[in-house]
């Protein structure tokens, strides 16, 4: 997949007020903090597009990109008419210092997206590679589980430990999985510092986006 554009449509504080579903769509979750505006400005190759900051806690609403791309880079022959989808940036669970009111309406516009907004093909949650399984990411893995929430795993900041370290981690997440899942879900490994992961996310994108377009674009 080759991205010809990428630009901030607009945040939402609830999924209803969310651009028509009329696109495929693809949600960033996870820890906050762990880089879900990173991975997306590292696979979008635009540096300031979602906000990042080393503050937890940045990202407060379901944030929209438009992103336009074709399966091949155009020659100057051959102009071809790019395919478009959305890329959500979502705001952090697990971050200590909100309030439990903070913390509810967090859950609710959160279980009110992934579960009601129609053209959401795939959500990817993030997880931090440094770290030894985190009971609060596993809880939400398998919420996802219950609510039928189609999902990824991305396992990001690979450049922060070693090679061993990172494959011990996921392994050992995976591995956490097996007690309660059947059948383990795709996974990735992702710097944003190196844009490790870039392609092997762009091509299973190219995947959705195919799998989309070719059910007749059916979502209501
Ligand atoms: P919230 O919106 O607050 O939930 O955070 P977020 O998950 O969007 O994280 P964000 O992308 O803002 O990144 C948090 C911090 O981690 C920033 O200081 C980033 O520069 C840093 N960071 C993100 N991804 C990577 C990575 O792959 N490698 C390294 N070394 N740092 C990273
Ligand atoms: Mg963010």
């Amino acid at each position: 997949m080759h991205i010809l554009d990428a630009t901030y449509l607009i945040s939402s504080p609830n999924y209803t007020l969310c651009p028509p579903p009329d696109k495929p769509e693809y949600a960033f979750i996870g820890r906050s903090n762990v880089g879900k505006s990173s991975l997306i400005n590292m696979l979008c190759h635009k540096q300031q597009l979602a906000k990042t900051s080393g503050a937890p806690g940045k990202t407060q609403m379901i944030n929209h990109f438009m992103v336009e791309s074709v399966k091949v880079p155009a020659t100057a022959k051959s102009k071809l008419k790019g395919e478009q989808w959305y890329l959500v940036d979502l705001p952090g669970y697990g971050f200590a210092k909100v309030s439990q009111t903070q913390r509810k309406s967090w859950t609710k516009m959160i279980e009110d997206y992934l579960r009601k907004r129609t053209n959401l093909g795939m959500v990817f949650i993030l997880i931090d590679s440094r770290h030894a399984p985190q009971k609060v990411d596993l809880d939400f893995v398998n919420q996802l589980g219950e609510w039928d929430v189609p999902f990824s795993l991305v396992f990001t900041k690979t450049d922060k430990e070693t090679q061993s370290v990172v494959a011990k981690n996921v392994q050992l997440f995976l591995q956490a999985m097996r007690e309660t899942w059947q059948f383990l879900p795709r996974h990735f490994m992702t710097s944003a510092v190196k844009k490790t992961g870039r392609d092997k996310i762009l091509s299973f994108l190219d995947e959705c986006n195919a799998d989309f377009f070719q059910s007749g674009n059916s979502v209501t």
